[in-house]
């Protein structure tokens, strides 16, 4: 029995199975990715995109901001068959959470497709859907906290307005986690928990070396989980995992959905 094999026999057998996903399941979606060829650090300075610069000076951060976000998301960008594939698992009860370091929202959008168009033969699918880092697509202002969607925001950063300010005269911060801002202690709470409690853990997509997600899939190994590691490079984890797959996101995940459901 080969690697992906037993791994699908795992993840038939799990009472849970959790997912964390880096900026490698999105970048079949045109999403750049952070390390790696071309990857965004290389374009942008990350200490311009530090909690500390935003509190310092939140004019030239939005402006920054502004920049990072149109060379991110500004083609516009669709789920993938990667995305697509663990949501599909999610619909069948073979995945219980994503954890996912991104906040591109694609996981969302991809959960709303597969139970769209299956909504007859799918459960309903009620995998948790935790976006550690945020989601980029909203902003929320620092004083009273309101959110909402940044898109009618981020024109008004482009007509000058620097920086954008909300209704009650608090200045908006894209609701996302920045270096040296940390994450909600419900959501790292809930992650750890996940990583603990979970039987298989699917590392995807990540470079596995920004915390506290990194620590992840070794918590998982450490409780006795059994850790499966898809990604096109090596990871400080790798040692830890039980399989290590050095493949595209959109060929191994579709072809482990396939292994799992094939023997069902
Ligand atoms: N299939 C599999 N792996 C891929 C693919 C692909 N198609 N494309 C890229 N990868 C791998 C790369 O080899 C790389 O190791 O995905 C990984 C992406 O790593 P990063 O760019 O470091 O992204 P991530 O791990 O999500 O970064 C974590 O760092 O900058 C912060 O907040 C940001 O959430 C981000 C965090």
């Amino acid at each position: 029995m080969d690697d992906l094999e037993r791994l699908a026999e795992e993840i038939r057998e799990a009472d849970t199975v959790v997912a964390l996903t880096g900026a490698g399941i999105s970048a079949p979606s045109g999403v750049p990715t952070f390390r790696g060829d071309d990857g965004v650090w290389d374009r942008f300075e990350e200490g311009q995109f530090t909690y500390g610069r935003f509190q310092r000076d939140p004019a030239g951060f939005w402006t920054d901001r502004l920049e990072l976000y149109e060379t991110m998301f500004g083609d516009g960008y669709e789920p993938n068959a990667a995305h697509e594939t663990l949501a599909e698992l999610a619909c069948d009860g073979h995945l219980d959470a994503i954890a996912t370091q991104n906040t591109d929202g694609l996981h969302a959008q991809a959960f709303e497709t597969v139970t769209d168009s299956d909504v007859d033969d799918k459960d309903d699918s009620s995998a948790d859907l935790l976006e550690l880092h945020g989601n980029a697509h909203r902003v929320r202002c620092v004083d009273c906290g309101r959110r909402q969607s940044n898109e009618p925001i981020l024109e008004r950063v482009r007509e000058g307005e620097l920086p954008p300010r909300c209704a009650c005269g608090g200045v908006y911060k894209p609701d996302v986690v920045l270096f040296g801002e940390r994450l909600s202690a419900a959501t790292l709470q809930r992650s750890r928990q996940l990583a603990r409690e979970s039987d298989v853990f699917l590392a995807i997509g990540s470079s596995l070396v920004v915390e506290p997600a990194a620590s992840l899939p070794r918590q998982a190994a450490r409780t006795g989980g059994s850790l499966a590691i898809v990604n096109l490079e090596a990871t400080p984890c790798d040692g830890d995992a039980t399989a290590v797959f050095r493949d595209d996101v959109t060929e191994a995940l579709p072809r482990l959905r396939d292994a799992v459901t094939a023997r069902e």
